[in-house]
């Protein structure tokens, strides 16, 4: 799957573009319910799937740091990192406003700089966004050398048997195309995407956007791609344990107590290093 340099390149550089661009926007757009939704969950996770005391956290790809924000506030020590610069500086601009104190770098996720120095490590809607198979590895075992023994990461992907629309499902992606608005005080969000390229073997879409904003100064018009790989849950259970990880745990949809049949969009792994 898209197995050349070039094209692990053009797959950054989409990405990049993307969130340069949106990520303000998108951060706008998502509900606070969301996020300390998740906020509770993560405390569940480590409340419950590590051996020790979870203290030291590290989000390898923390856009804006929203999960590391919403941590240190509730008193973790945190550590965020993500690819695109103007995530970071975001992040940094929010944690400055809000005075709490995160260390914040730049960095890929694929290439962890770390070892036996975190309680937890987040790596929350990136895995679908990564390169390749080697991406996804070279992520999956950094993030296991960066734990401390008894750690646990917490990773979420998408779920393609998910039978609802959205921009990941397999049925937004076999229709072609997908329509999102989103209205929020002062502001509204429209997204038309359309598939460019969908390859059902390795299960990979090129998306082609088009975000229109509307905010009080103007319209704003982005033009963007993005790139989405597809997982399913044996794979991920697979790619975990072939990194190193034990007791493996998934919760759909951030439910610590999931219905007998539950209906996910999200799987959500909590995975401990022995
Ligand atoms: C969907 S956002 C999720 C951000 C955050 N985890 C959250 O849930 O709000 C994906 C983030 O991954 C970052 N990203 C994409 N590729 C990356 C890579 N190879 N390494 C680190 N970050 C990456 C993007 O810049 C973007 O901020």
């Amino acid at each position: 799957m898209d197995p050349s340099e070039d094209a692990r390149k053009t797959v950054l550089k989409a990405s990049r573009s993307y969130y340069t661009h949106l990520g303000y926007y998108e951060e706008r757009t998502r509900s606070a319910e969301t996020t300390k939704r998740e906020l509770d969950f993560l405390e569940f996770a480590f409340r419950t799937h590590a051996t020790h005391e979870v203290r030291d956290v590290l989000d390898v790809a923390c856009g804006s740091g929203r999960h590391v924000l919403g941590l240190a506030q509730r008193g973790y020590k945190c550590t965020g990192q993500d690819y695109t610069p103007e995530q970071v500086q975001m992040a940094k601009t929010r944690a400055k406003h809000e005075g709490v104190s995160i260390r914040l770098l730049q960095g890929d996720s694929t290439k962890l700089k770390f070892e036996n120095e975190f309680d937890s490590v987040l790596a929350l809607y990136i895995l679908f966004l990564l390169p390749d198979d080697d991406g996804v590895l070279a992520c999956l075992r950094q993030v296991h050398r960066t734990l401390k023994s008894g750690g646990i990461m917490v990773c979420n992907i998408a779920n393609p048997f998910y039978d609802g629309e959205n921009w990941f499902s397999l049925k937004s992606i076999q229709r072609g195309h997908y329509f999102n608005e989103t209205i929020v005080p002062d502001m509204r969000y429209t997204s038309i995407d359309r598939v460019q390229d969908f390859d059902p073997l390795h299960g990979v879409a090129w998306w082609q956007e088009k975000h229109v904003i509307e905010i009080p100064d103007g319209v704003h018009v982005f033009h963007e791609q993005e790139r989405l790989r597809l997982f399913t849950y044996w794979e991920m259970l697979h790619y975990l344990q072939v990194t190193g990880f034990k007791e493996i745990k998934c919760y759909p949809d951030w439910m610590i107590k999931p219905p007998k049949k539950p209906k996910a969009e999200w799987l959500v792994f909590v995975s401990r290093k022995d």
